[in-house]
């Protein structure tokens, strides 16, 4: 049989704080409808400097560690996506590998290519075990970001922050990954992009959803070019993407996984065997069919939208969203999983989803993480947006989590709750 490779496990850390979204846009002279109804926000959440990307990273991997049982001497393999990593030089990875106190066997390192990065290190850790090169060990992957635009910008309410960590394995029960399929597209831009010294992000916003669209045609038409030839999915009376039981998108702001999807059916509406019979008119408009969004992607949106951007771990936000609703009812089902990064590259890959998901998604309660927030006003969030990146507050970690302490003679010092 062939080797199953793929997501084992998965944990998520956020923030401590959140701002409702609606308070936000009263402050900003903003319809509410603009934030809730027009970009798909509910609350956003809101890290402070202790809350580093390191500190995160840290939390989410220590939570998936110790919920499911995981024996560090059996991981073989520790990768960080991130594009706002804390230094030039010494990765993220090797914080968390020193924080968790983890064994010195395994190879630690960061992948960046802006919102990508946790895939790029997801492939990376599926390929490696896939290959035999394990030997039979397994990986861990933490997608952690702070998106953060600024102050009164048009990204505000587009920001956020925490981390997702992914137990890779020979033992998929979350997903086991469609090895070959995947479908990339890459392309010279500066749609979004952080100049070395920046805290925010410089975006050129509706571009960078153009970029996005472009690429993500790209890459879902390479993996639907490679699942037609091995009949995972076919030209029938239902077009190749509906075949697909879910599919998941990279979720900057969760109306943008709208716009994502209308895209993913115009490219099966222009390219199928149909497509002669119909207006351009007629297929962008059953391109944008409510009904299949519905039961394609909306259930995947609710952690997204209580949370906010996480760049890397948008994604998989969506993943623990999806599955932890309806790990049960999709086991056995093949989903669709889209990753763009800024810059910019889209990657289209599939995979089926485990029969032990449900009980991972226990495993993870992910819900009582979120359940301990607190919701703070927009002048306390703005004090935390204003506060210095290497002051952070002493505020105690709860139990089992990170924070950054302080900076001494540039080397960052963690505590841990
Ligand atoms: N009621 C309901 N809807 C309303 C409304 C109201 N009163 N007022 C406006 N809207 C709708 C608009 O019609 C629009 O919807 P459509 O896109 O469907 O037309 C939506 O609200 C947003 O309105 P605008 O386009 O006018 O908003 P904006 O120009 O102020 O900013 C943005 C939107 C460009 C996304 C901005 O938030 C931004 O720059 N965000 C950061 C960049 C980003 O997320 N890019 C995504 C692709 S790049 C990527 O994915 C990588 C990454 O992670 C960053």
């Amino acid at each position: 049989m062939k080797k199953q490779v793929g997501i084992e496990a998965l944990a998520i850390a956020v923030p401590r704080r959140y701002v409702d979204i609606e308070d936000l846009a009263r402050a900003r002279g903003v319809e509410p409808a603009k934030y809730t109804a027009g970009l798909g926000a509910k609350e956003m959440a809101v890290a402070d400097p202790g809350e580093d990307s390191v500190a995160l990273a840290a939390s989410a991997a220590s939570r998936l560690i110790q919920r499911n049982g995981v024996d560090p001497s059996r991981v073989g393999m520790l990768v960080v996506g991130t594009e706002t990593g804390v230094d030039h030089s010494k990765a993220v990875a090797s914080h968390v590998q020193g924080l968790l106190k983890l064994p010195r066997t395994m190879r630690t390192f960061d992948t960046q290519h802006a919102c990508y990065g946790g895939t790029a290190g997801l492939m990376a850790a599926t390929e490696w075990i896939a290959s035999g090169a394990a030997a039979g060990r397994s990986a861990i992957v933490v997608c952690s970001d702070i998106a953060r635009y600024g102050l009164n910008t048009a990204g505000e309410p587009t920001q956020g922050g925490g981390a997702v960590a992914l137990l890779v394995s020979e033992q998929p029960d979350l997903l086991a990954l469609d090895i070959g399929l995947n479908g990339v597209c890459s392309m010279d831009v500066y749609d979004f992009w952080r100049p070395v010294g920046r805290r925010e992000a410089v975006v050129d916003g509706h571009y960078s959803i153009s970029c996005y669209l472009d690429a993500l045609s790209g890459a879902y038409r390479g993996w639907r070019e490679r699942a037609l030839a091995h009949e995972v999915v076919r030209w029938s009376d239902s077009l190749p993407g509906e075949q697909l039981a879910r599919i998941l998108y990279h979720v900057p702001f969760c109306k943008m996984a709208r716009k994502a999807h209308t895209q993913l059916r115009l490219c099966d509406l222009e390219d199928g065997p149909g497509s002669r019979d119909s207006t351009p008119a007629a297929r962008e408009e059953a391109a944008k069919s409510q009904a299949s969004y519905d039961a394609q992607v909306a259930s995947s949106l609710g952690l997204n939208a209580r949370i906010g951007n996480v760049y890397t771990a948008s994604l998989y936000l969506a993943l623990a969203g999806l599955l932890q609703g309806e790990g049960a009812a999709l086991a056995g089902k093949r989903i669709g999983l889209l990753s763009y990064g800024s810059g910019c590259v889209a990657e289209f890959y599939s995979g089926v989803v485990g029969e032990g998901a449900a009980k991972r998604m226990a495993q993870a309660d992910v819900e009582a993480v979120l359940a301990k927030r607190e919701r703070v006003s927009v002048e306390e969030y703005e004090r935390i947006m204003r506060l210095p990146s290497d002051a952070p507050e002493a505020l105690t970690p709860a139990p089992g989590e990170f924070r950054l302490a302080e900076i001494r003679e540039h080397r960052r010092l963690y505590t841990a709750g």
